[in-house]
């Protein structure tokens, strides 16, 4: 009788390509093809890159396309519908945005997508390289936790799949919420690894044994003398925490 199959670790790994330099994306999606679950497209990457690498890119493996649009509703509403063309298996609004403009986001998706074969819509709440002291400076005198909390509430019943926050928030959320939201974590540094403008930070492990669905890594990885090999490496760590 052959062995009961272990099942798959629940936290997988995004790896950030954070460059506007085409080869070296192409190089960096190469060789992390089969050692990441998805790659993340942000900002950097499709305004410097185009769309139509973005596409080509997510022919390839999984994409998270994170462009985090913040807008009016009607404005976000048409932009995710001009973004179906690329097949992303998460994408991003900010749930600062509000009610209505997250409620439009996920009927624009439910509009513009196969209900196979649908991105998972994902509300930023409070951006992992914020703390109590940056919050105060923009006016808002809660914690970071609390507002995720406050943003996660807000964004959940107007219909998205599921947030990103730090790892920090990951225990208060579930609480407040189960298990259903997908949570994407970000601010991840491999222990003993440079925090550079994060500042909510923790382990793979640490974010894995929390219970986040997906890590987010991006500098660790990419500017390692070996980005498979680190890679490689937090997937194990994700695998020995869980
Ligand atoms: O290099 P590093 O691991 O800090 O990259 C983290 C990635 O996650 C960046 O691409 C950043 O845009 C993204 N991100 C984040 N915090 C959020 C949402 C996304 O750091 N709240």
């Amino acid at each position: 009788m052959s062995p009961p199959n272990k099942p798959a670790p629940r936290t997988r790994l995004i790896a950030a390509l954070d460059t506007a330099d085409i080869t070296q994306a192409k190089n960096w999606a190469a060789q992390l093809a089969g050692v990441v679950d998805a790659i993340k497209l942000g900002m950097e990457f499709v305004y410097g890159c185009g769309f139509d690498a973005a596409k080509d890119l997510s022919r390839t493996q999984p994409v998270f396309l994170d462009l985090k649009l913040h807008d009016i509703p009607n404005t976000v509403s048409h932009g995710l519908k001009s973004l179906a063309s690329i097949d992303a298996c998460l994408l991003t609004i900010h749930a600062a945005g509000g009610r209505e403009m997250i409620a439009r986001a996920r009927e624009a998706i439910d509009a513009a997508y196969p209900a196979d074969n649908r991105p998972a819509l994902l509300a930023v709440t409070v951006l992992t390289s914020m703390d109590a002291v940056g919050l105060r400076e923009i006016g808002v005198a809660a914690t970071p936790a609390e507002q995720v909390l406050r943003l996660a509430d807000v964004a959940l019943r107007a219909g998205a799949d599921g947030l990103v926050c730090s790892a920090q928030e990951i225990t208060p959320i579930r609480q407040e919420f189960g298990a259903k939201p997908t949570l994407v974590v970000p601010g991840i540094r491999p222990a003993g690894s440079q925090s550079h403008d994060q500042k909510r930070v923790m382990t793979p492990g640490e974010a894995a044994r929390m219970g986040a669905d997906w890590i987010v890594v991006g500098r660790p990885i990419t500017q390692a003398p070996d980005p498979a090999q680190t890679a490689r490496a937090i997937q194990d760590e994700i695998l020995a925490a869980t």
